[in-house]
């Protein structure tokens, strides 16, 4: 079975590191937010028993190297700002999706956009991928403005695929390939 590990990664502005159990609060603070769950398919936590959950769940990934899970560290001040993972891992086709949020506090600065360049450049050279997928709702305008700026391209649309806060919303599929990721390079 193909092994999937957290390492950390450091960027300008950024540590991308593996979640631990003193993160509860701040992941917590992450997901009870309702602008920050607004086009999921999930309603904000509400207690920070959820984060607690989160994590062990995080923590089995990394002893059984199924998923990559970071937590997003502001390397100036310490705080957990949010998550990037990569998971559903096909490793015959060398491809798995991506996923990630940020605290709406941190939003717009550029530190989505930093977090995932790092994450994909771990994924493509380091785990061989060779596709990365993405699926948005199509009002995520925030979410797919940082997916094309990583070279993600859309390949589909599936109607009403999930039931978002009571209401039924659309699927916009994106793709990144190894060969976009190298172009872009
Ligand atoms: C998606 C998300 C991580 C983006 O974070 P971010 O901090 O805004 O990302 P960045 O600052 O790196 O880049 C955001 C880009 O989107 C643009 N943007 C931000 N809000 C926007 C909006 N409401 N409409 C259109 N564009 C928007 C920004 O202008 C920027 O693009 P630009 O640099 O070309 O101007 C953040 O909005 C988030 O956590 N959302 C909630 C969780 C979520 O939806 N995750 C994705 C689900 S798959």
């Amino acid at each position: 079975m193909s092994s999937y590990p957290t390492p950390i990664l450091t960027t300008d502005r950024l540590t991308l590191r593996p979640l631990t159990m003193p993160d509860a609060a701040d992941l917590f603070a992450v997901f009870a937010d309702p602008l920050v769950v607004r086009y999921w398919s999930a309603e904000p936590w509400t207690s920070v028993s959820f984060a607690e959950t989160a994590i062990r769940q995080a923590l089995d990934a990394y002893r059984d190297g199924s998923e990559v899970r970071f937590g997003i560290e502001l390397a100036d001040t310490g705080v957990l700002a949010g998550t990037v993972n990569l998971h559903h891992f096909f490793p015959q086709n060398r491809r798995c999706e991506i996923g990630y949020a940020l605290a709406s506090a941190y939003w717009g600065k550029g530190y989505a956009t930093e977090a995932l360049e790092a994450a994909l450049d771990y994924g493509f050279h380091e785990l061989r991928l060779n596709r990365v997928e993405a699926d948005i709702d199509p009002r995520n305008a925030a979410s797919a403005a940082v997916l094309e700026r990583m070279g993600f391209r859309k390949e589909g649309y599936m109607p009403e695929r999930w039931i978002v806060h009571g209401e039924m919303a659309d699927t916009v599929n994106y793709g990144l390939l190894r060969s976009y990721w190298d172009a872009r390079a």
